[in-house]
């Protein structure tokens, strides 16, 4: 692969397309129902211009962030993304890897094929998600398991009170496990690099991959009951549960998946240490507001507990106005899963590296050398008077 034709994260997509099963990308590249969520997420950015400042020197800029008792090469993370072992050849081990390589945090998906312990083992910086399973016993070994693998920070994604309808996923042919079709082997034999390298390599070298690897626990009363997609289960989760979780787990506690700026007040006061602001990358409800836009309201509510976004963040500029609006630190997804397919750990890597130097490249034309100089004053709306 000619990799000095990746100059952007936006590069990352055609070529997975190419790269990738249409079953596969379609499941990736998929939003709820018309992908107005998802476009509006990109479209946010779109909104602010970024001021510039001049005759300052900027020679020393620095994009080193301090989060959660953490120090972090940049304030850009990876999202949790669903069977990513999938689409990448031991999706979630890659994606950590570079992550941890690079000093950045990755959060690494409850949904995912690879178990949890294998991740910590490799990468024990990783934080782990979690969907809520519906009865509390399961919610209980969940915990135990997770703090037994030794992860110290637990993200709740709380966003996915009913099944989305991922269209586009749908039409691609996707369905969670691969259903044996002639349209599938076709898919597979017109994508060999991926059949030969992730697929065949993964059932050759470690088996058919489970769906609930993370929530089977054995020795408790949990079975292996498709936990992650029972949504008439998941549908049940309240506010008391999620106090419950905190009197549970003795590390930080991270809820995802809040827009709402009353929620954002209700997980603190339940004991969140921190909250992303995500609309799931426009994958839940349609018509849900961008994430960037609901920003300022939830970080005035959430006060000093640290406020980080996910959605559409492709670009190094994105993510200075996310800090400029409140964020301490923003996850990217899509772009980081293409990349881990294309090239593994490395390509991974190559998307952060572009991604960091964007930002760097920003904050020196603003004439800030550090994360805390960026602020609300760096933002002009287009539509807005001067001063
Ligand atoms: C996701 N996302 C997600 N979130 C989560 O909390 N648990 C999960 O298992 C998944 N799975 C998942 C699969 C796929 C294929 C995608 C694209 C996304 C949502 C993810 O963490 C994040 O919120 C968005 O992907 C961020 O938006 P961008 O960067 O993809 O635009």
């Amino acid at each position: 692969r000619r990799w000095q034709d990746i100059l952007s994260l936006q590069d990352l997509e055609p070529l997975a397309r190419q790269h990738l099963p249409a079953p596969v990308f379609g499941y990736i590249a998929s939003a709820a129902d018309s992908g107005q969520a998802m476009r509006s997420n990109a479209l946010a950015f779109e909104q602010f211009d970024l001021l510039t400042r001049v005759l300052r020197d900027v020679s020393q800029v620095s994009t080193e962030t301090q989060l959660l008792g953490q120090t972090f090469r940049a304030p850009i993370g990876i999202a949790p993304v669903g069977l990513s072992a999938l689409s990448a050849y031991r999706g979630d081990l890659v994606l950590a890897q570079a992550a941890s390589a690079h000093g950045l945090p990755m959060i690494m998906s409850g949904s995912s094929l690879i178990a949890m312990e294998e991740v910590a083992r490799q990468s024990p910086q990783t934080w782990f998600q979690a969907y809520l399973p519906g009865q509390m016993e399961q919610v209980q070994a969940l915990i135990e398991r997770v703090k037994h693998a030794g992860f110290s920070t637990l993200v709740i994604t709380v966003d996915t009170q009913a099944q989305p309808k991922l269209e586009f996923a749908r039409r691609s042919g996707f369905s969670a496990p691969l259903r044996p079709s002639v349209g599938l082997a076709m898919q597979g034999l017109l994508h060999p690099r991926w059949l030969l390298g992730t697929f065949l390599r993964t059932i050759v070298k470690h088996g058919m991959p489970h769906f609930e690897n993370n929530y089977a626990h054995r020795g408790a009363a949990i079975v292996a009951k498709n936990v992650t997609r029972d949504f008439s289960e998941r549908g049940r989760n309240d506010w008391k549960r999620l106090q419950a979780i905190r009197d549970m787990w003795p590390g930080r506690l991270v809820i995802k998946g809040i827009l709402h700026p009353d929620d954002a007040q209700l997980a603190c006061a339940h004991g969140a240490d921190g909250l992303i602001v995500s609309n799931h990358g426009g994958r839940q409800l349609d018509s849900a507001p961008s994430p960037l836009r609901m920003l300022p309201h939830v970080v005035k509510q959430a006060g000093k507990v640290p406020v980080m976004l996910d959605g559409g963040i492709r670009r190094g500029t994105d993510v200075v106005k996310a800090l400029a609006l409140g964020a301490q630190l923003v996850f990217v997804g899509r772009p980081c899963i293409y990349a881990a397919a294309l090239g593994g750990a490395p390509a991974v890597a190559l998307a952060l590296q572009l991604l960091r130097d964007e930002m760097t490249r920003a904050m020196a034309m603003m004439g800030t050398n550090h994360v805390h100089e960026i602020s609300p004053d760096c933002l002009l709306h287009p539509h807005a008077a001067w001063a």
